[in-house]
């Protein structure tokens, strides 16, 4: 069969043409495409047992300050290709939190905002870091004492930002990151964007952080979280850096992942929707390691990370920077970084944080055994645990008489909504789930799995128009009304936690 195929003579034609038109890409793209592909190929090895301060060579990097008087007049000349300054694996160690004052004092050329330049030559590279953040005090400033001479010493012209979510509403890293975007881009025309989350310290300087002009580029390949490698091959999460115009090409990433998980899947899915390849460091240069802490709050993992994944195709041209808004709170300059504060809104399927209730009585009441001494917490908890049985979760539905008259019918359907989450396994585990549900599903272009995933985007496709059924069932469940509830939590179950 195969031997017939290439005896045609339109066949073999077609396959000269490609070498042709191969050998005219490699010609036109220069010798710098072929060093490209072949510099990928040479796979460099660092000897990690034998790290360098990250600090060494910055009294180097920073020093023949020209006169200030002139240095304006003079033309700088441009700086190495290649900075000779770096020195590969780097120690990195948390067992002492640097305070914010010793990082600014050792690195005292950083001015206010978080900005860089180098002083003795015009840096190549332009690149703005943006980092997502809330109540992470302490990584930042971990973040912050390696990052600042890292950057440093690969002479780079940079600038730290720092997109604080103001309040108390469920983390949107995908979100902020937009906004990190636009905000940086009011400032400067910066050639590369890194979107850096703020627990992970880069551990090699040979890790440029300047952008590929190709493709959208994945850094944080190697974690010491998944024991240095990339834990699947769609894996987009971390450290990514793209140049602006491809993050507009994409449009930038998706506004609606609220909490903890899925966003980079649907990034990286953008990335392939708009046309483009994601490219990597090699494992030897990208290595990061974590801060370690528990999961926080107001970072729960997102129940419907899944839903959203397979929305990704239908609506990356309208969910992303051509749809974001958002209100910029405050813009300050402080010494090390600029922090920007916005206010993102907040998740429109969230349940209210438990404490700030109000004075009418929390519709999780209805859920307390009265027999039982166990907290409300706990009984949510052994509750969700026990929901296999989508009648049983109708035997818990509140009937209409218990239902105190103020409190708002919706409130009822979040609550629901949001009774697995207290389940959640730590994140840890969870992420392990999720990283072998995807890596079986995009591997292996494996039928019998297509077709399982098929039948879960029709049953999850049901779930999300049952929403409308919801509402319809609330509103008759806020007149007194009996068995109403018996129709409603065939979508409960297929929200929770996959
Ligand atoms: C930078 O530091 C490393 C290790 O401390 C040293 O081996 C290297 O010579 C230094 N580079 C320059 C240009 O001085
Ligand atoms: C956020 O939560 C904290 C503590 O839980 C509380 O003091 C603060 O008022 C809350 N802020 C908002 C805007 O709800
Ligand atoms: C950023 O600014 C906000 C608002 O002033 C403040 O609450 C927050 O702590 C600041 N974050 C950092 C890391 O400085
Ligand atoms: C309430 O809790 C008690 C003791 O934990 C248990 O024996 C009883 O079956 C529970 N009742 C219901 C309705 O779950
Ligand atoms: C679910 O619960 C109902 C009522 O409690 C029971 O009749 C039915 O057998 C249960 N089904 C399963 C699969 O456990």
């Amino acid at each position: 069969m195969m031997r017939r195929v290439l005896e045609r003579p339109c066949t073999l034609a077609m396959l000269i043409g490609f070498q042709f038109a191969f050998m005219v890409y490699f010609s036109f793209g220069g010798l710098r495409s072929l060093t490209f592909i072949f510099g990928h190929s040479i796979e460099p090895s660092f000897d990690y047992s034998r790290t360098h301060d990250v600090y060494s060579n910055l009294s180097l990097v920073n020093s023949m300050v020209l006169p200030t008087s002139t240095a304006e007049d003079i033309l700088l000349p441009r700086c190495p290709e290649r900075s000779p300054y770096l020195v590969g694996p780097i120690t990195v160690t948390f067992s002492q939190t640097p305070s914010l004052k010793k990082v600014q004092d050792k690195n005292p050329l950083v001015i206010k905002g978080g900005e860089y330049k180098p002083p003795n030559c015009e840096a190549r590279h332009r690149t703005a870091v943006i980092i997502p953040h809330r109540n992470r005090e302490t990584h930042l400033r971990h973040l912050l004492y390696y990052l600042h001479p890292f950057l440093q010493r690969q002479q780079l012209h940079y600038r730290i930002y720092i997109i604080h979510q103001a309040g108390n509403s469920t983390f949107n890293r995908a979100k902020l990151l937009n906004v990190g975007v636009k905000e940086a881009l009011r400032d400067e025309d910066w050639d590369c964007l890194f979107l850096h989350d703020v627990d992970l310290i880069p551990e090699n300087d040979f890790n440029l952080y300047v952008c590929d002009p190709w493709s959208p580029k994945h850094a944080s390949v190697a974690m010491n979280k998944f024991s240095y490698n990339l834990p699947y091959p769609m894996y987009f999460g971390g450290v990514s850096a793209l140049t602006p115009d491809q993050y507009m090409k994409m449009n930038g990433f998706p506004n609606e992942y609220w909490g903890w998980g899925g966003e980079d899947d649907d990034i990286a899915t953008r990335v392939r929707l708009a046309g483009m390849k994601i490219t990597r460091p090699s494992v030897a240069v990208g290595h990061y390691k974590m801060v370690k802490h528990k999961g926080d709050h107001g970072n729960e993992e997102n129940p419907h990370r899944f839903d959203l994944l397979i929305r990704t195709q239908r609506m990356w041209k309208t969910d992303g920077m051509n749809s974001l808004n958002y209100k910029l709170l405050a813009r300050e300059l402080e010494h090390l970084y600029t922090n920007v504060t916005v206010d993102i809104g907040v998740d429109p399927r969230a349940k209210k944080p438990l404490r700030n209730r109000g004075p009418t009585p929390p519709p999780i009441r209805r859920y307390v055994n009265k027999t039982s001494s166990t907290s409300v917490d706990s009984q949510i908890r052994n509750q969700a645990d026990k929901l296999t049985n989508v009648s049983e979760i109708n035997g818990v539905e509140p009937s209409a008489e218990n239902k105190g008259p103020v409190v708002a019918p919706e409130s009822t359907t979040t609550e629901k909504l949001s009774l697995p989450i207290a389940s959640a396994p730590p994140r840890e585990r969870v992420e392990d789930k999720q990283i072998r549900v995807i890596r079986s599903t995009e591997d292996n272009n494996n039928k019998a799995q297509v077709k399982e995933v098929q039948a879960d985007v029709a049953r999850r496709g049901r779930a999300q128009r049952s929403s409308k059924l919801e509402r319809q069932v609330d509103s008759f469940r806020a007149k007194p009304q009996d068995d109403v509830g018996k129709s409603l939590p065939q979508s409960d179950l297929s929200r929770a936690p996959v």
